[in-house]
């Protein structure tokens, strides 16, 4: 395990103590759940058989083995990642789909030296989380050859993933909502396109390209009315406003109730699906 230390110490703690042991034992959940967006990057990155590509905040790695997938066996994938839960799970699954062409480091990206150069800088939902974005991206310049491309997905604002916003609201209505700043690390810190393209281009990175992709999304990866309204209490926004209240377990009951309502017309079949914003973003190492 990477110290808990350095500019990132707060979330180096957090992935280690909270997301990633939570991350870990929803796995599966998870992995179907962003599956569609991690792909939508994927293709956007255009990666070729041979190429060295680098996946940024990798966590559990299923995007690090399907990227190995992709490069085949000339090619190499390493991923980095702060979190020993989820690397130790990474590296696991790695070893069980015979991924021979895939590695991972434990390792700050915004601080640490990367081995290199690579080809492609790819990330699903691992980009947001640095105190200072356009360090962290300064630094993962270093480790691309001239001409790299970059393509990674990260969440729109708050207010347009209404899977989010929900459960967020329907908390909000028993335990108080912390004023996040919207830069602040955590999942909405490239919300906004201009900055983006402001970190990007501060970091020598040319061509930024936001595209918005909204889209429905299997919040539960299929599961049942029931289990989402699980999942939405352990993962996100509701569940860190829950947390942070140290709501007594009759009010999270009470909260429960109240999404499962919230959540219900949009059940279905398939489980439930609702609506989510992201940007796909591309751009090229100068
Ligand atoms: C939302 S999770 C996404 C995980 C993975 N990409 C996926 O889609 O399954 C964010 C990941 O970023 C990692 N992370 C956060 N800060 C990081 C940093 N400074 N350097 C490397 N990884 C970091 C976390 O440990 C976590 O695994």
């Amino acid at each position: 395990m990477i110290t808990i230390s350095g500019p990132n110490a707060d979330q180096i703690q957090y992935w280690n103590e909270v997301g990633g042991p939570k991350w870990v034992s929803l796995h599966d959940v998870i992995s179907a759940q962003l599956r569609p967006l991690g792909a939508l990057a994927m293709d956007r990155a255009g990666i070729a058989a041979g190429e060295r590509v680098l996946d940024v905040g990798c966590g559990i790695g299923d995007t690090t083995i399907e990227l190995g997938r992709r490069v085949g066996p000339s090619g190499a994938v390493v991923g980095v990642d702060v979190s020993a839960p989820m690397l130790d799970r990474a590296r696991a699954a790695a070893q069980a789909a015979g991924a021979a062409n895939v590695a991972f480091e434990d390792a700050d990206a915004q601080t640490a030296a990367l081995p290199g150069p690579f080809d492609v800088l790819y990330s699903r939902f691992g980009v947001m989380f640095f105190a200072d974005p356009a360090a962290a991206f300064a630094n993962l310049r270093k480790a691309l050859r001239r001409g790299a491309r970059l393509a990674f997905v990260c969440w729109r604002s708050l207010q347009e993933n209404p899977w989010l916003l929900v459960p967020t609201q329907t908390a909000g209505r028993h335990v108080p909502l912390p004023q996040a700043d919207p830069h602040a690390p955590g999942p909405f810190a490239l919300a906004d396109a201009a900055r983006v393209g402001d970190v990007l281009s501060r970091a020598g990175f040319v061509r930024v390209h936001c595209e918005p992709i909204d889209q429905e999304l299997s919040v539960a990866g299929g599961r049942s009315l029931d289990e989402t309204v699980d999942f939405l209490l352990k993962m996100g926004p509701a569940s860190a406003a829950l947390r942070e209240a140290n709501a007594a377990p009759e009010l999270v009951e009470r909260v429960r109730a109240d999404l499962r309502e919230a959540i219900a017309p949009h059940a279905g079949p398939e489980g439930v699906r609702m609506g989510s914003a992201v940007w796909v973003v591309t751009a090229a190492a100068e």
